[in-house]
């Protein structure tokens, strides 16, 4: 899996085709999508339309969650491929573990069959709290590879990231840089990107990459597109990665996993 990827939601349209496909050429290998943000078809075409081999791309997608339970899953999963326009998925994820629903482990069951016929690579979750990775692998014994969640200086989420390790599983990082909070106006993390020489923004993406987390930036301007993808030509001192530790606020920008709900 590349170590960087490319938030989609929420561009649609032939807007989206066409982004997509710039943030293709610009070098990005991994592009995120999910059921819900509408824009699979446009993923896809922009994956089939790119003169870069299948093989050498990445491409996610997720479970909306009025599909939770087997046999709904693995229509949903029909549905998204079919929309993709594409052989197989990469990477597969359940969107939210809605627990009043209590069908994630169903969900999981349907996914393991998925990626035993061979449409998806890699099976994993998002938003998943150790409680609910536990009972996945209690009950059906395969681990997720990947549990995407939100993380970023604000919401480092050192004890997720901690049990993630412990498990092998890869912890994906989204609103990498904080969405529309005040983070990338941080003072901390100015005078730390100053020093080093690049914007906030790549400061915060290294900062991701050095902690072993796989950022998915959201850009549509071409030149913070490209500056987003630009991380792995300098590194943060451990002083510099302490700093910016130092600014959590343990605010999330998005929902609590217990209680969000989408469908
Ligand atoms: N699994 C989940 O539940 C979940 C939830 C939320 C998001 N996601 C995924 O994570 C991706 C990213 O999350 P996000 O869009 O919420 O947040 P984000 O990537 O942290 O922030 C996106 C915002 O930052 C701006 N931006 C991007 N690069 C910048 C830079 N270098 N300097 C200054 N501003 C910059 C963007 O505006 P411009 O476009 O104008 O540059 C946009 O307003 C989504 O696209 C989606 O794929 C997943």
């Amino acid at each position: 899996m590349p170590a960087l990827g490319y938030g989609t939601y929420p561009i649609t349209g032939d807007e989206g085709v066409a982004v997509f496909g710039r943030a293709i050429e610009d070098g990005y290998r991994m592009l995120d999508s999910a059921a819900s943000y509408g824009n699979e078809t446009e993923v896809g075409a922009a994956v089939r339309e790119s003169s870069v081999p299948r093989s050498e791309l990445f491409v996610t997608t997720k479970l909306r969650g009025e599909s939770h339970g087997r046999d709904e899953t693995l229509k949903a999963f029909e549905g998204s491929l079919t929309r993709l326009g594409l052989d197989y998925v990469d990477l597969y994820l359940i969107h939210w573990p809605l627990p009043r629903l209590d069908r994630y482990v169903d969900t999981w069951r349907a996914f393991v069959e998925l990626r035993e016929e061979g449409l998806v690579r890699s099976v994993g979750v998002s938003n998943f709290m150790p409680e609910h990775v536990d009972r996945l692998v209690d009950e059906t014994g395969v681990v997720p590879a990947v549990n995407q969640v939100e993380m970023h200086p604000y919401f480092p989420q050192p004890a997720q990231r901690a049990y993630d390790a412990g498990r092998g599983i890869v912890t994906q990082a989204w609103s990498p840089l904080g969405r529309k909070s005040d983070l990338l106006g941080n003072e901390t993390l100015d005078d730390v990107a100053y020093e080093v020489g690049v914007t906030p923004g790549q400061a915060v993406l290294r900062w991701h990459v050095q902690h072993g987390s796989v950022p998915l930036p959201k850009s549509e301007d071409p030149t913070r597109m490209a500056q987003n993808l630009d991380v792995f030509s300098f590194s943060l001192s451990e002083e510099q990665m302490g700093r910016l530790d130092g600014i959590a606020t343990g605010e999330r920008v998005g929902g609590h996993p217990l209680e969000h709900e989408e469908f």
